[in-house]
């Protein structure tokens, strides 16, 4: 029996409707619609990729968007300055770094120096502390934007066995997190897991986050598994795009799936521009 394909990319078109509806409402209230910034800093393709879709995302729903392309050379003061500059301004709501940065860039000392208030993609120290206590944060994206597939679906984590394959600061820790929050029994699984085909095959909800293509073949996953995959790889072969997921035959075995391309990656570039309204709102409602 072939799984239901959860499209990322036809509900991450809903959710930016529902985004774009609300922005004239927001330039009549506020006197002017939510501004995303995001830098990059050298020229690796799938960053020079994520960044574009992100400008263009933004602009699409009627945000005001910044793109600040950097030469690999930038020094992390540079950067930290420019950042700096970013927190100060009154008119930016959002401020994303993308990721990787080149390696003279210590990352976790620019994660850190964006203004949590402005943090869209989660990552700042005390918005991490913030979702491990259960206290306001702003959501990782990728995680976040799993969570809504899955309630798409119908599908509630609650009493569930998940197992999330990597446990990356960016998707697999806090995907664990979020999994637990809302009830599951879960494992995260790693390199140094002992027969992960056996860890795996316990999973009712499966989420790939290990960037490794087709890592998951189907002898690992339980029939009738919910199978989230978050992999982007290149396959060498054909240059195409694919999952962590061994596509075709898990799909056979699975009861839900997600595709790549057209899952995970809309719904986490929808999820930053509802963190983007998140933090327009909390700064122009602080002001009244
Ligand atoms: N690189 C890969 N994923 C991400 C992400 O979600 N945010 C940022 N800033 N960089 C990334």
């Amino acid at each position: 029996m072939a799984a239901e394909v959860i499209s990322g990319k036809d509900l991450a078109r809903e959710i930016k409707e529902e985004i774009a509806a609300k922005v004239p409402e927001y330039v009549k209230e506020y006197g002017r619609a939510p501004h995303l910034a995001v830098i990059l800093v050298g020229e690796d393709p799938a960053s020079m990729s994520y960044v574009k879709s992100k400008g263009k995302d933004a602009e699409q729903v009627g945000f005001r968007s910044t793109t600040l392309r950097l030469p690999e050379t930038t020094s992390e003061e540079e950067l930290l300055e420019i950042i700096a500059g970013m927190n100060a301004d009154d008119e930016l709501d959002g401020v994303l770094v993308q990721l990787p940065l080149p390696k003279h860039i210590d990352e976790d000392r620019v994660i850190a120096a964006i203004s949590k208030e402005k943090d869209v993609d989660g990552f700042h120290p005390l918005n991490v502390a913030a979702l491990w206590q259960k206290t306001e944060c702003i959501a990782p994206c990728t995680p976040k934007g799993v969570m809504r597939m899955l309630a798409k679906a119908g599908i509630n984590p609650e009493g569930k066995r998940a197992v999330v394959i990597g446990r990356s600061n960016i998707v697999g820790l806090p995907m664990s997190k979020m999994l637990l929050d809302a009830n599951a029994t879960v494992t995260v699984a790693h390199s140094r897991t002992k027969d992960l085909p056996a860890v795996t095959r316990e999973a009712d909800i499966l989420v790939a986050a290990v960037g490794r293509l087709r890592f998951v073949t189907a002898d690992m996953v339980k029939p009738g598994a919910v199978v989230i995959d978050v992999g982007v790889n290149r396959d060498p072969a054909d240059g195409k795009l694919y999952g962590d997921v061994d596509y075709i035959p898990v799909a056979e075995k699975a009861s839900v799936i997600t595709p790549v391309p057209g899952g995970v990656g809309p719904m986490t570039r929808a999820c930053l521009l509802e963190n983007t309204v998140e933090c327009f709102l909390r700064k122009m409602n602080k002001k009244n």
